[in-house]
């Protein structure tokens, strides 16, 4: 069993449980800082609490919503000799890891084309999609969609971004996005996504001050 859970409240915050009977230390980590986890906490995701990382309440007085307003995910696929690529749009965080590493494979330039298969072996074309946090890049191999499997958890709480979360960490949700890996997710907490829980780099449009998560 998971030792560790998300729940993303309705309206309301995620709350992170430890399923376990002892003190969870080194696993959650805000702005680099670890914080340690009896039973459960409380995780802010309207983007408006003053006690960030943790929820005070702010989502009551500001009529948070955590409604999926996305009402098609946007899709793209790639096919090179060996394997598929796919990229999910609506839950990429834009950490910008494919273009800044990668950027034989990865154009910088927002086109439909902007993933180029032909440059790189396939060793490389693997490399650069398990680097992608949030599983908006994933890869199938004769029609199976290949996840990673990881040792450790982990769930990093960026400073005016998302949550990144690897490893067993069962997120409680019913409809998943499409080709995204339960074992590796990026969950809002600025409030603006529109793909809720997920990511979708909203953040990063954010042009209101009182925003500081
Ligand atoms: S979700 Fe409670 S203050 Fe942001």
């Amino acid at each position: 069993m998971n030792e560790l859970s998300i729940i993303p409240i309705e309206n309301g915050p995620l709350k992170i449980s430890n399923l376990s009977n002892k003190t969870l230390k080194n696993i959650i980590f805000y702005d680099s800082l670890p914080i340690t986890l009896e039973k459960s906490t409380l995780i802010c995701r309207c983007g408006k609490s003053k006690n960030q990382p943790f929820c005070d309440g702010t989502h009551l007085k500001d009529n948070f919503t955590s409604e999926k307003k996305l009402k098609e995910e946007i899709i793209q696929v790639y096919n090179s000799k060996d394997v598929t690529v796919t990229f999910n749009r609506s839950i990429c965080a834009g950490s910008a890891q494919c273009v800044n590493e990668f950027p034989s494979i990865y154009s910088s330039e927002n086109s439909h084309d902007w993933i180029n298969l032909d440059t790189e072996t396939t060793q490389e074309i693997i490399k650069s999609i398990e680097g992608c946090p949030s599983s908006a890049l994933s890869y199938s191999i004769e029609n199976k969609q290949i996840m990673q499997d990881y040792e450790k958890e982990n769930i990093n709480i960026l400073k005016n971004g998302p949550i990144t979360v690897i490893g067993a960490v069962d997120l409680k949700i019913e409809h998943w996005s499409s080709f995204a890996n339960k074992t590796k997710f990026t969950l809002c907490r600025c409030g603006a996504s529109e793909n809720k829980p997920f990511c979708d780099y909203s953040h990063a449009s954010l042009k209101d001050s009182s925003y500081t998560f």
